[in-house]
């Protein structure tokens, strides 16, 4: 019997090793990226999800056609709207993305995603993979950049989550090999983990930056998280003046609450499930996991999302016109800024911080004692459009500094 199962478990097993050998070579090759200066029109797409998604993704959408109105009517942006990506569309093809809505994905330049509800055992739906992570995996969107920012203590942090490997990138290849012994899988490999420590150095040194953290637990997770911190140290041989040092994931979501400490990690890149978990305690300490937008870069393609999910009890409750946008309205940011248009993403960050932070005139709960997403969203285009924005903003920054 046991003999049975090894054989069964070990054909799965080279599928899966077969599979990832041949990402590899794909990784070697490497593509080519985006240069989003040559493209006319740059293609927006935007995905709306379900739950909150829908209603948080409508407000980013009109953020953003509202800052590149010009844009569109000179043909140089279009947006498209991609309707597919509900749970109801993905649990009736029995598809993490259904191939007719991954083509349309694919005939964009970038995406803007609202959050998708994940299936869990138990719930309504057929137990698919998620969305996200199966568009992450479809798109090669090796990076998952996830700024978050404590203005008045001066923390300013950079997450660069390894996004299509680690725990991930094989969490639903994992199978029962008997009916009491499961097993889940977790890859990293040399050109992976090379490309996402490159890019957090890069942002670095782009940055003035003379310090990037490595987080692992390659104490004990010898071998693949072994592998992240050789190859980033490798890496960091390429960077004289920054330095690299290595925290364990442990001590780390620690130090991401002690005040005294926080502030000196800037740059922090890790595997892919505890960029996940380090990311939702930062984005709490920001002021929510509402307040952060996630940018999910590849070569070619690259999307743009909150960091949270559908939060179907909101719905449930009758309270979705009340979900915090800032998240979605934050990855529109950070979608302007990759395309090429800087100045209107930060027009957009300082917006959101004016609201949010220090102007603070109108207050979002996720319930009826605070405003609805839409009329936050008014709230923060109007500071878009106040000449007096940054001005504003240095001001108050000035004064938090003092
Ligand atoms: C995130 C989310 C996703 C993840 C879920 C929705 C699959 O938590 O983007 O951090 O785990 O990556
Ligand atoms: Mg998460």
């Amino acid at each position: 019997m046991s003999n049975e199962l090894i054989e069964q478990a070990k054909e799965k097993f080279a599928a899966i090793m077969q599979e990832q050998l041949d990402r590899i070579e794909v990784m070697k090759q490497g593509a080519e990226d985006t240069d989003f200066s040559q493209l006319k029109p740059i293609i927006i797409g935007v995905c709306f999800g379900d739950g909150i998604g829908e209603i948080i993704s409508k407000h980013a959408r009109a953020a953003l056609e509202h800052v590149l109105k010009d844009e569109v009517a000179a043909g140089k942006v279009e947006f498209r709207d991609i309707d597919g990506l509900t749970i109801e569309n993905r649990a009736k093809h029995e598809k993490a993305i259904p191939d007719d809505v991954l083509a349309e994905l694919k005939a964009c330049h970038v995406i803007l995603k609202g959050p998708t509800t994940t299936p869990q055992a138990g719930d309504e739906w057929p137990n698919i993979e998620s969305a996200n992570v199966a568009m992450r995996r479809y798109l090669d969107l090796f990076a998952n950049v996830r700024p978050v920012k404590i203005p008045q203590e001066g923390v300013d942090w950079c997450f660069f989550r390894e996004n299509t490997e680690g725990a991930y990138v094989l969490g639903s290849k994992g199978f029962d090999v008997s009916e009491d012994l499961s097993v889940d899988f977790k890859v990293i490999t040399e050109q992976g983990a090379e490309r996402i420590v490159r890019m957090a150095f890069e942002y670095a040194k782009n940055n003035g930056i003379d310090k990037v953290t490595v987080v692992t637990k390659s104490n004990v997770v010898k071998t693949t998280d072994g592998r992240f911190s050789r190859v980033a140290f490798r890496i960091a041989k390429e960077y004289p003046g920054i330095n690299l040092d290595e925290w364990y994931i442990d001590i780390m979501t620690a130090k991401l609450i002690d005040e005294s400490r926080r502030r000196e990690f800037k740059v922090m890149v890790m595997p892919n499930l505890y960029g996940d978990i380090l990311t939702d305690e930062a984005a709490q300490l920001q002021g929510g996991v509402g307040t952060a937008g996630s940018a999910n870069i590849g070569s070619q393609w690259s999307m743009f999302e909150a960091i949270h999910g559908s939060a179907p009890r909101m719905v449930k409750e009758g309270r979705a016109q009340f979900a915090d946008p800032c998240s979605m309205v934050r990855a529109s940011a950070m979608l302007l800024r990759h395309i090429g248009y800087p100045e209107r993403g930060e027009k957009i960050e300082m917006a959101l911080e004016m609201c949010g932070q220090f102007e603070k005139k109108m207050k979002i709960t996720g319930r009826d004692t605070g405003v609805t997403g839409e009329a936050y969203t008014e709230y923060v285009l109007s500071w878009v459009d106040n000449p007096d924005l940054k001005a504003k903003w240095e001001e108050e920054v000035d004064k938090i500094k003092k």
